[in-house]
């Protein structure tokens, strides 16, 4: 593994380090909607999966279940994971040994794991890790994401997003009111996940990606919607813009 984790890039994960038992909770609950979209995309990258062995790059892979579920009963050529937190890539890597594919875990920015990957990718996959980013940032990883992709590749970008004419303090009362609706969500997760909402997350709504999309050469699909969060599918459409 590589290590190459900024100072700035710490408030982000800070989260994820310390309460990665607390975000598997979520997803084991289904409270960030994984199931559903994971069974919505399957058949969408079921076609690309089986042509050939595919090259998979996860952008803020976490424990790469979520891709891992994406492709299951496939068989992925390699699998490229990249997130800052050191503690997701270890479970990453417990999840992979099981694969037979070639794996390449890499601790350092998304941002910079999208500039450094060297090959063309049959899936990118960024699942809940992009409204982390800066405005700008999101619009770069639409640059660099198209650049990394083979022609008949996709994007598939699952996430958090704000609902039409939502603002930011909107979004952060909604979502806390849908987890406090699930039993055991305690008082104390409450505070944990508050916490991270309020100071990391910068979501937009889907519409921004889909002008954002338009200008650099993706077409945007929305596979599904649930208010705040949902699975976009990206498939490039022309040429791919300069850096
Ligand atoms: C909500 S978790 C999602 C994990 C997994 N992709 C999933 O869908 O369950 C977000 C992950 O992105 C990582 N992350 C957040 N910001 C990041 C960044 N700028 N670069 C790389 N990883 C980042 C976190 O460490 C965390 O593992």
């Amino acid at each position: 593994m590589n290590s190459a984790i900024s100072p700035e890039d710490d408030q982000a994960i800070r989260f994820f380090r310390t309460c990665q038992a607390l975000y598997a909770l979520l997803v084991r609950q289904n409270m960030m909607f994984h199931q559903d979209f994971i069974s919505r995309l399957r058949p969408l990258l079921a076609g690309r999966l089986t042509h050939h062995p595919c090259d998979f790059l996860d952008l803020g892979c976490g424990d790469a279940s979520m891709a891992l579920q994406l492709a299951k009963g496939h068989k992925i050529g390699a699998y490229t994971g990249v997130d800052l937190c050191e503690g997701m890539l270890s479970s990453a890597q417990d999840n992979l040994n099981v694969e037979e594919c070639t794996v390449s875990l890499q601790c350092m920015d998304l941002l910079q794991g999208l500039q450094r990957y060297d090959d063309r990718a049959d899936i990118i996959l960024a699942s809940f890790s992009v409204h982390h980013l800066s405005e700008q940032d999101k619009q770069r990883f639409l640059i660099l994401g198209r650049q990394r992709l083979v022609d008949n590749g996709c994007l598939v970008l699952v996430d958090h997003f704000l609902k039409p004419g939502q603002d930011l303090q909107g979004f952060i009362h909604d979502v806390m009111v849908h987890y406090s609706g699930f039993e055991g969500f305690t008082r104390e997760m409450a505070d944990l996940v508050h916490e991270h909402v309020s100071t990391s997350d910068f979501p937009v709504t889907i519409e921004q990606y889909r002008i954002w999309g338009k200008a650099t050469g993706w077409k945007t699909t929305v596979v599904h919607d649930c208010g705040n969060w949902a699975a976009l599918l990206l498939e490039p459409v022309e040429e791919a813009l300069a850096e």
